[in-house]
């Protein structure tokens, strides 16, 4: 029987920014440029350039390796490279983490097409504060909006996976990736060039040591995990779809590299405009939905940055969103044995059910609550808190104490044809400093 060959990227370009566009996302644009500020500046920069480089990169690598040496997704990964142990059940977390990471990320997705869309049509012009405030909560609390936004996010997520790797994702990633690179770096120079940008500067890398405590490092291991995508199955799954001519440890480097800068970029378009015009740093919805839209309706030509930037958050979004469906729908094609029509539709459809649940967590049912959370925070929570964490440890031991060593050295080397340096560092990162300082994360969201 002819075997049918396995999609892939085509390109190493499209295959660096197809996983820079999972790893660049709502956590670089709306998360990191605060975080900095609130945990000391300069100092927390240098606390995450450690973490990232020091930590990720090598995660980065395991998964990348794991995907492509295996050839296949989440739980086959596992299967193929060792049939004996029972490691592939932990790429069912991945599954889940995936899954649950896209049901409320679309959400937030949806509400970016929306805040798009007014833009597009200038309405968010000259609105107070006050009204602003407003508009989002009412937004977010409505019954049915929401919901038509999410079902809208979630169909353009699956309008791209269902084309596959190469005639879907890495085409979509060529075009939009380094459009995103442009914006934000236009954006960041209309920011800094706002009179009283310097004091924004001083938020962002004013260095203070004093802030760095335990929590600041957690706050740093955190926020560069999620950023990353790491120990949630997407990079396996892109890793997987990796030529075998490609470089894992310079790929790897690349995409750690370019994230970070983004980050940075993305703080510089910000912060500075945020303390031209006198506001509060914050994080999150607050600052896109309510802080900016009043920024741009003072500086001149506003409504063009408006426009570009939800523009810029939207492509963030929808390139992370497709990474996190990808990851599920390789498994139902490759595992369940369907079609990838199929497999993108079904998956859709649930994701987009349990999505619902999250839509309608300020409104209709903000009245449900466990822990103390609603039902957004608790999928937010459990997929990012502790099933990231756990994924990740799974990743670390079984590079590191199950998969043969000979394996893991052929797979970063492309059998001996390239020199890979540091191997002995890698190594020491990956069997203890990561699942040790892995637990000490989770054992942390466990306790709160
Ligand atoms: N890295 C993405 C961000 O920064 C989020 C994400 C996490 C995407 C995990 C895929 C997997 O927003």
């Amino acid at each position: 029987m002819e075997t049918k060959k396995r999609d892939g990227f085509n390109s190493r370009i499209g295959a660096l920014l197809a996983i820079i566009g999972s790893a660049v996302g709502l956590g670089n644009l709306w998360r990191f440029p605060y975080v900095v500020g609130e945990n000391g500046g300069g100092a927390f920069i240098i606390v995450y350039l450690i973490i990232s480089f020091g930590l990720c990169t090598p995660l980065m690598m395991t998964e990348l390796l794991i995907g492509r040496r295996g050839k296949s997704n989440v739980v086959g990964a596992f299967k193929a490279i060792d049939s004996k142990s029972k490691f592939y059940y932990s790429g069912y977390i991945f599954v889940l983490a995936s899954f649950l990471i896209l049901s409320f990320y679309s959400v937030v997705g949806g509400w970016v097409l929306h805040y798009l869309g007014e833009s597009l049509t200038f309405s968010l012009s000259n609105l107070s504060s006050e009204d602003l405030t407003l508009h989002f909560k009412n937004l977010v609390s409505a019954p049915v909006r929401p919901l038509l936004l999410h079902f809208l996010f979630m169909f353009l997520t699956a309008s791209v996976v269902i084309f596959g790797i190469e005639k879907g994702i890495e085409k979509m990633s060529k075009i939009f990736m380094p459009i995103l690179f442009v914006f934000i770096v236009v954006l960041a120079i209309r920011s800094l060039t706002l009179p009283g940008a310097g004091q924004g500067l001083n938020f962002l890398f004013n260095i203070d040591f004093s802030k760095i405590t335990m929590n600041t490092v957690f706050e740093a291991l955190g926020q560069s995990f999620f950023s990353l995508s790491l120990g949630i199955g997407c990079i396996i799954t892109y890793g997987s779809y990796m030529r075998s001519e490609e470089n894992i440890m310079k790929s790897s480097i690349v995409v750690v590299s370019s994230d970070i800068l983004f980050a940075l970029i993305a703080g510089l378009a910000i912060i500075p405009a945020v303390f031209a015009f006198n506001f509060e740093p914050a994080a999150g919805p607050g600052l896109v939905f309510i802080v900016l839209p009043q920024i741009f309706s003072q500086i001149a030509g506003g409504s063009v940055f408006q426009i570009i930037f939800f523009f810029i958050l939207f492509i963030a979004a929808i390139t992370s969103s497709i990474s996190l469906l990808e990851t599920v729908v390789a498994y139902v094609v490759e595992e369940l044995k369907i079609t990838r029509r199929k497999a993108t539709i079904y998956t859709s459809i649930i994701i987009t059910i349990v999505g619902c649940f999250c839509a309608l967590s300020e409104g209709a049912l903000a009245d449900f609550k466990l822990f103390g959370l609603n039902f957004f925070s608790l999928v937010e929570t459990l997929a990012s808190n502790i099933l990231l964490p756990l994924g990740s440890i799974f990743i670390a031991i079984f590079a590191s104490w199950v998969m043969k060593k000979k394996d893991v050295v052929e797979e970063l080397s492309n059998y001996g044809t390239i020199k890979v340096k540091n191997l002995g560092y890698y190594f020491v990162i990956v069997k203890f400093v990561a699942p040790i300082a892995i637990s000490f994360i989770l054992i942390k969201s466990l306790l709160f």
